[in-house]
């Protein structure tokens, strides 16, 4: 397949789109706002309200009700924190950022109804489609990125998955698997290093003396473990019932790897030290339960977070194996998902990162 995903989250609101399936982005969200807080608190207390407009970035918004929350936390901070120092209250201009398939119309008419419904200063708020793995706005010009649940999507697929005579070296594998021989795992640490460092490098030109990126990605310690692996492992196991069906070919699937890669936060502190233009002021990890506790019927359990691997993977699936294969296969992954929820509780793992610029 060809390097370059077409990475495109599934529009609009329907049962498959991103803003009906952001659910697990959603508790991470909440488990981490507390520290989104103080890093904006940290901003005004640092004196960035003299600069009268505050320019802050969401990287990788999507179109969901997420964006929004994180527009109300840092409106809201940054309100509470200038009463409390008794200072002007800058102007806050947002940017809303996300590659050129997303679906800003949808973002942008959900966010005129949060904005009726949103008390205090007014905002600002525009659309920047683009790839954070690069340069998006001028030189100094930002004071605060946000970024949630975004960095582990690679800008694309690793080279070196095949060998040199153009064997696959991921047979059967749709992203590194317990099995994956270490030039996998390997393939895809190289690609993100790159990435990040990439993106990294762009944010320092951009942010302003002292300015500060607050991320979230999906992590763990071991990126090889089940935690990050599980999902794809099914995944590569209902596409090939697929194969043995006679409906994808096996060099289909043997010729497919996701643009993804889900780092350990030693790997993230070790780029960041690297690149050097940031200091690291707060790094942890954290973890939650997937499925949904309310939820009792199994099947409902499986089918969400089915949903939640389809918005994002559906316009791939579709357009390396075909659009006619699209409900099939993620029915089979529903029913693998299903029977792995019976059998087991299911951590996923996340890693929070605060960084702010180096002076000079
Ligand atoms: C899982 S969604 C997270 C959305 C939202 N931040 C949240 O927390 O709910 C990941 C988003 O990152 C976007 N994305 C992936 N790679 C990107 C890139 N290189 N530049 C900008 N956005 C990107 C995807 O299009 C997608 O909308």
């Amino acid at each position: 397949m060809e390097k370059k995903q077409a990475l495109d989250m599934n529009r609009g609101g329907g049962e498959s789109s991103y803003s009906q399936n952001s659910k697990f982005q959603q508790k991470r969200s909440s488990i981490t706002k507390p520290i989104l807080e103080n890093s904006v608190q940290s901003l005004i207390s640092k004196g960035f309200h003299l600069h009268k407009l505050l320019n802050v970035v969401d990287l990788g918004c999507s179109t969901g009700p997420n964006t929004f929350s994180v527009i109300q936390t840092v409106k809201e901070t940054v309100e509470k924190k200038c009463k409390e120092l008794n200072c002007q209250t800058p102007e806050i201009q947002f940017y809303l950022n996300d590659l050129p398939g997303n679906d800003f119309n949808s973002l942008f008419k959900g966010l005129s109804g949060f904005c009726d419904q949103t008390q205090g200063e007014s905002f600002y708020a525009a659309g920047v489609p683009g790839s954070f793995h690069g340069r998006l706005f001028p030189r100094n010009t930002l004071h605060f990125v946000h970024s949630s649940c975004s960095l582990h999507f690679l800008s694309q697929v690793p080279k070196g998955l095949t060998s040199n005579e153009g064997l696959p070296l991921n047979k059967g594998k749709v992203y590194i698997s317990t099995t994956s021989p270490p030039v996998v795992r390997e393939a895809y640490l190289t690609q993100f290093q790159e990435d990040f460092t990439l993106f990294l490098k762009s944010r320092s030109e951009e942010l302003v003396p002292d300015g500060c990126i607050f991320f979230t990605i999906r992590g763990s310690a071991d990126p090889t473990s089940k935690d990050c692996c599980w999902q794809w492992e099914l995944f590569a196991e209902a596409i090939a019932e697929l194969v043995s069906e006679g409906l994808v070919e096996e060099g289909k699937l043997d010729s497919f790897n996701l643009a993804y890669y889900l780092p350990s936060p030693e790997e993230v502190q070790d780029i960041v030290e690297k690149e050097g233009s940031f200091a690291i002021e707060h790094l942890e990890t954290f973890s939650f339960e997937i499925g949904d506790k309310q939820e009792k019927d199994t099947w409902s359990q499986g089918e969400k977070f089915a949903n939640s691997m389809r918005f994002y993977t559906e316009s791939l699936i579709s357009h390396h194996f075909g659009e006619e294969i699209v409900d099939k296969l993620f029915q089979k992954t529903t029913r693998l998902l299903v029977e792995e929820l019976a059998k087991e509780t299911i951590i996923a793992g996340s890693i929070l990162v605060v960084l702010s610029r180096i002076l000079g």
